[in-house]
């Protein structure tokens, strides 16, 4: 998973590179973010080295890929050990003068913190009232515990051990979300291009964005994850690529992802088939590229056969306590809603639960956000949601969790 760990200005940030060292041998993204007086106590390439990424406090450093927002918006937990008053108090006011201070008020993932200080300074009411406005907040903090400080003295003010700061983040990582811990999930997603010749092929605009966000929220809630991919891009690829608990499979046309369904559905407690599908192939794929000589006809007409219907396939084979979840992109016609559309596709499939979203010429394809509707085996709208296809992600893998655990 995709964990920032903010390290302030305090002799304990020395501490914290065992912190980064646990998370990344746990297998987690880990992306190290200090403040430039934390630089002042453990130094840029130590960081560098042991979390495995760049490392900045600024907000000016590689502004292409809009880091100041991005990282916040892509971690999965946010933890800042140590935090110094200094930057507690920011964080209460919503300071954004650093990489830090930008990441967490663009991040809407849990956020820990592990603060450091003397005994005066952490009982200062200026502190304490910062920890109160943070608690109402939601962040959540561990220690400080009493123990000796810097200065010799000892008292209330020093940061939790690394050891105990790693175990709340892993349980704060699967907070809520440990109900799929030992399941198998299938994930399909993007979209399968069926070739014409060696150049060319058939395809369609799905970018495999919703797809992907499905089996990361499956992973975030434990699940052990195969994602089949059809022709997704690297880039919306590689957050599944760096979560340890989801596998990927390439395939690339219908028939490849009906083998490799056929391969590891068996196997699966629950079975998202997110991929946009084709409906048609050509029965032969050319050897050699076909042009306007080969073809010699003012008109060329190309002869298609069905694919086979996969989650129909699924729904006959379904093994037993298996749940299958379709997709459904829809461009319903005047005078029938997507409901409609959605309640006898799900019907007709035999799937447990269908998951619909309009599409067309500027909607669902390639955008970052998403409108769903979930319908179940009574016809109900299960979910509405609209959002980022993250948050419907969310939503789906919730509905899914809760028709699992129904009695
Ligand atoms: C040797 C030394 C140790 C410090 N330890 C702490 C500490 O444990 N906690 C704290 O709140 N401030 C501590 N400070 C003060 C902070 O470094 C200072 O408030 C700084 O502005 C914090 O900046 P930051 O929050 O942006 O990292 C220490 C300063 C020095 C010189």
């Amino acid at each position: 998973m995709f964990v920032v760990v903010g390290v302030t200005g305090g002799i304990a940030a020395y501490k914290s590179v065992q912190l980064v060292r646990l998370l990344v041998k746990d297998g987690h993204d880990v992306h190290v973010v200090p403040t430039d007086d934390a630089l002042r106590f453990v130094g840029l390439p130590t960081w560098e080295a042991i979390s495995r990424n760049p490392v900045t406090t600024s907000v000016h450093d590689d502004v292409a890929s809009v880091r100041h927002v991005s990282l916040g918006q892509r971690a999965d937990l946010v933890v800042i050990a140590p935090a110094t008053a200094n930057t507690m108090a920011k964080m209460a006011a919503g300071i954004a003068e650093d990489l830090l201070g930008t990441t967490l008020l663009a991040t809407r993932a849990p956020v820990l913190i592990a603060p450091a200080m003397h005994t005066e300074m952490w009982q200062h009411p200026a502190t304490q009232a910062n920890v109160e406005t943070l608690i109402s907040r939601g962040v959540h903090m561990i220690g400080p515990v009493s123990g000796e400080l810097t200065g010799g003295d000892s008292g209330q003010g020093r940061m939790a051990e690394p050891e105990l700061i790693h175990e709340s983040v892993t349980r704060e990582l699967l907070r809520g979300t440990g109900e799929a811990i030992g399941q198998h999930w299938l994930v399909s997603a993007g979209g399968t291009r069926e070739p014409l010749d060696p150049v060319r092929f058939i395809g369609n605009r799905s970018s495999g964005k919703q797809g992907v966000e499905v089996a990361l929220a499956a992973a975030r809630h434990g699940a052990n994850v195969t994602l089949l991919a059809a022709n997704i891009s690297q880039q919306i690829l590689a957050p599944a690529q760096r979560d340890p608990r989801i596998r990927i499979v390439e395939t690339p046309s219908a028939e490849d992802l009906e083998h490799a369904v056929r391969e590891y559905g068996p196997d699966a407690g629950v079975i998202v088939m997110a991929a946009a599908v084709a409906d048609y192939r050509t029965p032969q794929k050319s050897a050699t590229k076909i042009t306007k000589e080969s073809a010699d006809a003012p008109v060329l007409r190309l002869e298609l056969v069905e694919t086979p219907d996969i989650l129909a396939g699924l729904v006959e084979r379904r093994s037993a306590g298996q749940t299958l979840v379709g997709f459904a992109a829809e461009t319903p016609s005047e005078g029938e809603t997507l409901v409609q559309r959605a309640v006898a596709k799900r019907r007709r499939k035999g799937a447990d639960l269908l998951a619909a979203n309009e599409v067309g010429w500027s909607r669902g394809f390639e955008q970052d956000d998403n409108h769903l509707i979930v319908i179940d085996v009574d016809d109900e709208v299960v979910a509405d949601v609209a959002g980022t296809k993250r948050e419907t992600a969310d939503a789906l893998v919730a509905v899914i969790l809760g028709h699992i655990s129904a009695p």
